[in-house]
């Protein structure tokens, strides 16, 4: 497959969405959250009353996702329809991102997930966002991205935007959560969050979000 594909790795709340989602309006390329299809995954579990420890049952549920991404107004999040509804708030939620983290230390779940994932490389490109995205999905990838910030000011983003939409949460609860999730993916056999050999690192703290499409875009060769 000869499509060009950049990937946008990374731990949780390092910037990795809005980038991914700016970088593929801005070249007008589709775009892989693959994040969504463990969120998905463990969110239809739940529905269906499929315990996030039986992986032969998680497996299933993987497989036969019947979710929609919907393309969105600008700045706004692609909308996710699993079995007819919409799950786009619900998807988003600290609990559907810590269960999401459980089932995808899962290989069986990971391999099911795989060729989905794959078939987002559609003409004239694809932006990945992830965690193995360079490592495991997109090996061949051209571009590839791992985009850090440190654990405070990803608590101190996740905040503000908790804060705005009128969730109360402190940082201190924010930042444990955090860790506890990056030592999860950090830590597991399955697929574990590290640069690709090949990646560029870029450590957000600090910048705008301007600044690190600026840069991502220069790696490219698309700026
Ligand atoms: O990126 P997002 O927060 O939506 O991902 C939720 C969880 O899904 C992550 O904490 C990680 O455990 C898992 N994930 C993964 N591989 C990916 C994307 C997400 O294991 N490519």
């Amino acid at each position: 497959n000869a499509v060009p594909v950049i990937t946008i790795d990374g731990p949780g709340g390092a910037g990795k969405g809005t980038v991914t989602q700016l970088l593929a309006q801005r070249l007008g390329w589709h775009l892989l959250d693959s994040g969504a299809l463990y969120r998905l995954t463990a969110l239809a579990a739940s529905r269906q009353g499929v315990s996030l420890d039986d992986e032969a049952a998680l497996v299933s549920v993987a497989t036969s996702l019947d979710a929609r991404f919907e393309p969105s107004e600008p700045g706004q999040p692609v909308r996710v329809i699993l079995d007819g509804d919409d799950v786009t708030a619900e998807l988003r939620t600290e609990r559907c991102g810590d269960n999401a983290s459980r089932v995808a230390v899962m290989q069986p779940v990971r391999d099911a997930l795989l060729q989905r994932q794959r078939d987002f490389q559609q003409a004239p490109g694809l932006v990945a966002d992830g965690r193995d995205m360079g490592t495991v999905v997109f090996p061949d990838a051209p571009t590839k991205i791992f985009l850090t910030a440190s654990a405070e000011e990803r608590a101190r983003r996740r905040y503000r935007q908790l804060k705005d939409s009128g969730l109360s949460v402190t940082i201190d609860a924010l930042l444990d959560e955090i860790r506890a999730r990056d030592e999860r993916d950090m830590n597991r056999s399955a697929a574990p969050l590290k640069p690709a050999e090949d990646a560029q690192v870029i450590d957000s703290t600090g910048l705008s979000i301007e600044e690190v499409l600026d840069k991502v875009m220069a790696f490219a060769g698309q700026a």
